[in-house]
């Protein structure tokens, strides 16, 4: 990984740019506070824009900026701990922008960076601003995932913020012009974090075996799956690096199982409703292993959104369900599994020697065709990875770039 740690100190900037913010980032002021009034159980905010933010008292409290560990940044304020009732005695937005608290009780004052403030507002419209909505996609929107030049994503941390932005929005990406090495995809990889090791190795190769361990090592078709359904965490990311590719056919497929999944909830809400709820069993059958868990194939949270999709139809052990319900879950898990498998929700492209496939394991079902007659050969080597290494790299490039606003803001 390569280092992205700050190099600027607080104190070098200008006020209200040097006051703590609880965390290691700086943050852009966009919008100046114009007035702060106590109410009953909030403090009320007004901004520059019109925008209104109310925040609670115990929020307010547990934010406070300085009851960090001056190193760590990590909270030592406990609310839990706290003796005297969670109260502003005073609020004012101070002479630099600043928004003021003095605590009744123990008389403890907390003065909120403005720009780490509105970042944080939890007002439905703000809360809605930063939901980090997926980008559904299908054969009629996509063609084949956005691609990067491997060069360019080393050489500038703007490619690369567009490279990571692109897998989390859209599940998936092509590096062109990788190394022809036997650890190229972990170095890809080690560039976003750490990698998660499996029953598979740290690296795994996708060839012909004489002794196939798994469907992929062979020359079958690969109807779309997600890998690994058997474990109780799918891994997040999966990485394929494309060595040798002369064979007729094995044409990578990707297919897009939010968006399979928004076509269910709209055709069949019955369907869908036994496949977001009721767990199915997934089973591997290893000669050395033997992984098994039960999840529903379609994970939503709880205000709805999809987290995660688990489908692998030779990967699915007995299944367990309540006797009454077997046959409908069998027509649920036929009509999901119908619809990936038809042409308009699937994308084709063949990968060649150099890149590197990198597609969110969770929500996108991959597959290949069949490798075809014929002497050429396939080789991929790949791996895995967790959505946190991704987010978190992502969040390492975008404290950059904050930063870099913030220090150019400063002046000479
Ligand atoms: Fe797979
Ligand atoms: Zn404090």
């Amino acid at each position: 990984m390569s280092d992205l740690t700050e190099p600027v100190d607080r104190a070098d900037l200008v006020p209200p740019h040097d006051l703590g913010t609880g965390d290691f980032s700086l943050y852009p002021i966009d919008h100046a506070m114009v007035a702060a009034a106590l109410e009953d159980r909030t403090v009320r905010v007004e901004w520059d824009d019109g925008h209104v933010s109310r925040f609670h008292f115990p929020w307010l409290r547990d934010n406070c900026p300085c009851c960090v560990h001056p190193y760590t940044q990590e909270q030592v304020f406990e609310l839990a701990a706290a003796v005297h009732e969670i109260r502003p005695e005073d609020v004012l937005v101070s002479d630099v922008g600043a928004l003021e608290v003095c605590w009744s009780g123990d008389g403890h004052a907390s003065r909120y960076h403005p720009g780490w403030l509105r970042e944080h507002c939890y007002s439905e419209g703000s809360r809605r601003e930063r939901l980090l909505a997926p980008v559904l996609w299908d054969a009629s929107t996509r063609a084949r995932p956005d691609g990067f030049d491997w060069g360019a994503v080393v050489a500038d941390e703007e490619v690369e913020l567009a490279w990571l932005s692109s897998i989390r929005d859209t599940g998936c990406a092509v590096i062109h012009g990788a190394p022809l090495t036997d650890d190229a995809v972990g170095e890809i990889a080690g560039r976003i974090g750490v990698l998660r090791e499996t029953n598979f190795g740290r690296l795994f190769d996708v060839r012909v075996d004489t002794d196939p361990v798994s469907n992929s090592n062979t020359g079958l078709e690969l109807p779309p799956h997600t890998d690994l359904p058997t474990r109780e965490y799918q891994p997040g990311l999966q990485l394929l690096h494309c060595l040798v590719n002369d064979v007729a056919g094995g044409l990578s497929l990707l297919v897009d199982g939010y968006r399979v999944a928004a076509e269910l909830r709209d055709r069949s809400p019955r369907f869908y409703e036994l496949l977001t709820t009721h767990p199915w069993d997934f089973a591997n059958r290893s000669r050395t292993s033997d992984y098994r868990w039960r999840a529903p194939m379609i994970g939503v949270d709880s205000d709805g959104n999809w987290t995660g999709v688990r489908v692998g139809n030779w990967l699915r052990g007995p299944l367990d369900a309540p006797f009454d319900l077997v046959e409908e879950l069998y027509e649920a898990y036929r009509a999901f599994e119908g619809l990936s498998h038809q042409a308009r929700f699937q994308i084709r492209f063949r990968l060649e020697p150099g890149d590197c496939l990198i597609f969110d394991n969770r929500r996108l079902l991959h597959g290949r065709t069949s490798l075809g007659p014929g002497a050429g050969r396939r080789h991929l080597r790949g791996c895995y990875m967790d959505r946190d290494e991704l987010r978190s790299r992502l969040n390492m490039l975008e404290r950059r770039r904050r930063t870099r606003k913030v220090v150019a803001g400063q002046g000479p």
